[in-house]
């Protein structure tokens, strides 16, 4: 792993367990929609954000709601990578009548911690759900091992804060079902960044240092066996769109090139 992408982890983790602790959110001194607004305004059920405390409002930092098209897909078992404090994860195992399980990944232990807080107030769902502290760079570690394979991969505002998504993709088929999807809302670039923009960890942390062009992230796909099934860009927030990116892996028994595991 390089210093760069130690770094990198570092300043993510300390970012969001602060996150976690910042009674106001972490976004308060910022004139941007956060909390309740901000789930409200990309479409969370707002008789779902009135059952949830407060507190847990100002821990959420999804980059769009996936809620209709978890539905549509009808998944049985979710991996959420990056959960955060469980937001999704609760809203999936409430609103999926067919859902049995729901995993939820994330590097912050102090977001999980309360996403275990967040999900004492809901046992039936809690039922359904188990989360875990774990580095989404190194998805062949032991604990990846010990996952099932879900008919789902979520990634709500984490997959651009990868470092190396090449090494990551060749990872992932592991972790997905046969005929599995990955869900990823995230930024692609519409224009190119300015040169020397991605070599700054601050230009990482609110997902857009990392970021892909559209062509760039086909690109990367193929090579690991994806394919894309659908962009739906969301917002277009030059040099940026918030997307919804939908994948499935398409090749079977399909090994990744010995360059990029
Ligand atoms: C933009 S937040 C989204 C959180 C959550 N999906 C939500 O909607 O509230 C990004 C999340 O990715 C997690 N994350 C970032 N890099 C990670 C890594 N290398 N391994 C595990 N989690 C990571 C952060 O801790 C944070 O919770």
């Amino acid at each position: 792993m390089s210093d760069f992408a130690k770094q990198l982890n570092r300043a993510l983790q300390a970012m969001y367990d602060n996150a976690s602790a910042c009674k106001d959110g972490i976004l308060s001194p910022v004139a941007i929609d956060r909390g309740l607004n901000l789930l409200a305004k990309l479409g969370y059920p707002e008789n779902l954000l009135e059952k949830l405390p407060p507190d847990s409002l100002e821990i959420a930092f999804p980059c769009a709601n996936p809620l209709s098209r978890i539905t549509s897909l009808a998944p049985k078992t979710i991996l959420d990578l990056g959960c955060g404090a469980a937001l999704d994860a609760f809203f999936c195992a409430h609103s999926l009548p067919c859902l049995q399980r729901i995993t939820g990944l994330d590097g912050s232990s102090k977001l999980l911690a309360k996403g275990v807080e967040l999900l004492r107030h809901f046992p039936s769902e809690a039922d359904k759900i188990s989360l875990f502290q774990a580095d989404l760079n190194h998805l062949g570690d032991s604990l990846f091992g010990q996952l099932k394979t879900s008919d789902l991969i979520l990634m709500n505002g984490s997959f651009n804060l990868i470092y190396d998504k090449q090494k990551f993709f060749a990872e992932l088929p592991s972790l997905l079902s046969k005929n599995g999807t990955l869900l990823i809302y995230d930024f692609l670039l519409t224009e190119e960044l300015p040169p020397g923009f991605s070599d700054e960890i601050d230009n990482w942390l609110w997902n857009i240092g990392g970021a892909l062009s559209e062509v760039e992230l086909e690109k990367l796909i193929t090579t690991a066996g994806f394919k894309v099934v659908e962009i739906n860009e969301i917002e277009r927030i030059d040099p940026v769109a918030r997307c919804e990116i939908v994948m499935v892996h398409q090749i079977k028994n399909f090994t990744a090139p010995s360059s990029i595991r």
